[in-house]
């Protein structure tokens, strides 16, 4: 019989180390296709940074390099100070849609993750799975299956499948684009509820301006490809923040100079 193999530690729900990233003068282009020149950003540790631009921008190529799941042509993305790999353990990637297996129940699908990468036994898989369904507000629903979810569920089905591994860094492509505006405004608030929990480091894709100025600590807005960051935006609405939130004038103002900003660059943002 083979000796047992030693488990990786179990997260809790307990604040994960937040991570930092560095993109430093990166060049990356596809086939006849340049998307970045000379592209440098940072997020500092436990930052909300929303990333804001049109349809086609790099939005997701970004995302990509910062997961290290692609590289660049030139220049470093640092996960940490090291340059990035898509198996760091630090982090967690959030799809724009769901990406569930549509045979197992909301709870195998938390358990996924967990299961991949030998953490815990079966029943402190089980047991981290459940907190982290009642952290995005699905306890009832752990034994459903995705198509018994709405779309809203099956995303935050997502987002606790990939917060259960604990992520110090969290990549969120999109997630509620897909969703009806109520539904989104909901799911905005939560994740801000679950990062002031949380506090890992964020960077979040969106072209929506109200959602990108209701969530940020700080947002960088894209420029058109072949670019890079064409205008920076720190947002100091207080925190915590909520529905009333958007009503600030202090909202109004904000939304008011990323708008100017966008009609500048003379891009043309999807969502009002
Ligand atoms: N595999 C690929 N091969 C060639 N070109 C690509 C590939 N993937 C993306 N592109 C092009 O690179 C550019 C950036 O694509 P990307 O998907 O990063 O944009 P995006 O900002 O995420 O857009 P969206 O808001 O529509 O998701 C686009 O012009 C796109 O057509
Ligand atoms: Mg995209």
């Amino acid at each position: 019989m083979l000796p047992a193999q030693p488990k990786a530690p179990m997260p809790t729900l307990a604040a994960a180390q937040p991570s930092q990233f560095a993109v430093e003068n990166v060049d990356f282009a596809y086939p006849g296709h340049a998307v970045f020149r000379g592209l440098s950003l940072r997020a500092q540790p436990g930052e909300f940074l929303v990333l804001l631009g049109p349809s086609g921008c790099g939005k997701t190529t970004l995302l990509n390099l910062l997961a290290g799941f692609m590289a660049p042509a030139s220049g470093r993305v640092l996960l940490d100070d090291s340059p990035v790999r898509p198996e760091h353990p630090a982090l967690g990637y959030v799809f724009q849609s769901p990406q569930l297996f549509p045979w197992l129940s909301a709870l195998e699908n938390v358990r996924f993750g967990l299961r991949m990468a030998g953490r815990g036994s079966e029943a402190e898989q089980r047991a981290l799975a459940i907190e982290h369904l009642a952290l995005v507000g699905l306890a009832d629903a752990a034994d459903k299956l995705p198509h018994q979810l709405s779309g809203g569920m099956q995303q935050r089905v997502a987002l606790a499948r990939t917060l259960a591994l604990q992520p110090g860094v969290l990549l969120m492509d999109e997630p509620f684009a897909a969703l009806d505006a109520i539904t989104r405004i909901k799911l905005n608030e939560e994740t801000l509820r679950i990062w002031s929990q949380l506090r890992q480091t964020v960077v979040f894709i969106t072209h929506d301006i109200d959602e990108a100025l209701f969530l940020a600590d700080r947002i960088l807005v894209l420029a058109p490809a072949p670019g890079g960051i064409a205008a920076e935006f720190d947002i100091a609405l207080p925190r915590p923040r909520a529905a009333a939130t958007r009503q600030l004038a202090q909202f109004a103002h904000y939304r008011q100079q990323v708008s100017a900003c966008i009609a500048d660059l003379q891009l043309q943002p999807l969502a009002a």
